[in-house]
């Protein structure tokens, strides 16, 4: 254990990261910026290759940042798990989305710690980052390991870290964002904290694994349930006639007791419309039923079809009717400045518009081709004639890139479901 708290320290430990998403780069390229031996291992053999080609494929990690760290050897990828053995630490980084009855599917977890009990060595650290349900790191991890005859705190050590990186956040990236961090035992929490200390500006420990998975899955469950609070207020006051946004802002005035939350289309990307159920999903399993994220899921849920409404009215109020209207949706990513369209609202919002037979095209800078499930378009650029054409424009995802008055001036008929057009007035605007 005093050697691989050493090496951690000196920084020679040799760092394998599994899984090089929009997780497992950079934190793979932050322990190579501070100088560790760092190996990423997908499965996905293009990322691999583009990685060793010292190219970036994540937005939020420039190639100019992983470009000198595959020169100088400090970073490399490959798909090859047998590399395991020659490694000291491990990070697991995969996958972890919904089944279709909405289910965890911890099945990449699984084939993850499958490879690595093949390969597993005496003094490895092995740390489980992907966000999963209270009790993983020991039901999954720990137990598929010691069939191995290694025994956990004396063979090897284990620990839950959940990351909590924000796409597209400028401010807080992999290094200023606190670290969690719960070993299995207080050997393994020291090691895994160690760790992190060497390039990760804060480290907070808790007490156990357990407690680390139910961090992650109290702070992502808080959003999702205050976004399905603010939803319904948002839905109320359309009925009272109030602007729910002017109403929040000066809310937000409040000092103390208030934390402002924002409606929107509905939620998407990898976290918030996932994670909460893979805690209600463990309640379940011991007979709790998790109300407070059932109810925000149903009215999180029941948002696309709110905007499917407000485009249908505003189209009626025009004398049009949706069927055969020409709707261009402004912005797919499932939020802005990002490239990134798992579990997106437009994706939903953009099929129940063609079911219902409208022409629907889309522009999105980040987006050039949208490619998922029946859908397949290609992003248009925003021009007066395009804009002009159109029946209806419909704002999901506000870019920070995009000319919203040229919007406002050839539009004949805007949604705006974002607040994007806050500050322009117009009988052609409907707001969310
Ligand atoms: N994206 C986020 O904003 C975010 C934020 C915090 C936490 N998380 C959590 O982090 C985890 C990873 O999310 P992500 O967004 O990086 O996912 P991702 O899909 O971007 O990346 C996962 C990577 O794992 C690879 N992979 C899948 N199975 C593998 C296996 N058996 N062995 C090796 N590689 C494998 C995939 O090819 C992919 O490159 C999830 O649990 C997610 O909930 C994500």
């Amino acid at each position: 254990m005093n050697r691989l708290l050493e090496i951690i320290k000196n920084r020679e430990a040799r760092i394998g990261v599994i899984g090089l998403g929009y997780v497992g780069l950079p934190l793979a390229v932050e322990f190579a910026r501070v100088g560790f031996d760092v190996c990423g291992i997908d499965v996905d053999k293009h990322k691999t290759d583009t990685l060793n080609d010292g190219r970036s494929y994540i937005l939020d990690v420039p190639t100019e940042k992983v470009k000198p760290l595959v020169e100088k050897g400090k970073l490399r990828a490959t798909g090859d798990f047998s590399i395991i053995s020659k490694l000291d630490v491990l990070c697991i980084c995969v996958p972890t989305p919904l089944g279709k009855s909405r289910d965890p599917d911890v099945s990449y977890i699984v084939k993850a710690v499958d490879a690595i009990a093949l390969y597993l060595q005496k003094n490895q650290l092995v740390i489980l980052e992907s966000t999963t349900y209270h009790g993983s790191t020991e039901e999954l991890v720990l137990t598929k390991l010691e069939e191995t005859g290694l025994r956990v705190g004396e063979d090897f050590y284990l620990a839950f870290s959940p990351e909590r990186v924000d796409p597209g956040n400028k401010v807080y990236t992999t290094h200023n964002v606190p670290k969690v961090v719960g070993g299995v035992t207080p050997h393994c929490t020291q090691l895994a904290a160690g760790l992190y200390e060497q390039c990760i500006d804060e480290v907070k420990r808790v007490s156990s694994p357990r407690v680390a998975e139910m961090v992650k899955l109290l702070e992502n469950t808080f959003r999702s349930v205050n976004i399905g609070l603010v939803n319904e207020i948002a839905l109320m006051s359309d009925k009272l006639g109030v602007d729910v946004w002017e109403v929040i802002e000066a809310a937000a005035t409040k000092p103390f007791g208030f934390m402002p939350f924002y409606p929107g289309p509905g939620l998407g990307g990898h976290c918030i419309p996932v994670d909460p159920f893979y805690l209600s999903w463990k309640a379940r399993s011991i007979g709790f039923e998790a109300r407070f994220i059932e109810l925000a899921g149903m009215i999180n849920g029941f948002m696309p079809y709110h905007v499917v409404t407000k485009i249908t009215d505003a189209l009626n109020r025009q004398r049009k009717c949706l069927k055969g209207s020409k709707i261009i949706i402004l912005g797919v990513s499932y939020k802005r400045d990002i490239d990134d369209v798992r579990e997106s609202p437009a994706l939903d919002i953009i099929e129940k518009l063609i079911e219902r037979g409208a022409a629907v095209s889309y522009s999105d800078p980040y987006i050039p081709e949208l490619a998922e499930g029946h859908l397949a378009l290609t992003s248009r650029t925003l021009d007066r004639d395009i804009l002009a054409s159109q029946d209806c424009a419909v704002i999901i995802t506000a870019h920070s890139n995009v000319d919203y008055s040229l919007l406002v001036k050839h539009a004949s008929l805007i949604v705006d479901t974002r607040n994007a057009l806050k500050g322009f007035s117009g009988d052609h605007i409907v707001k969310l």
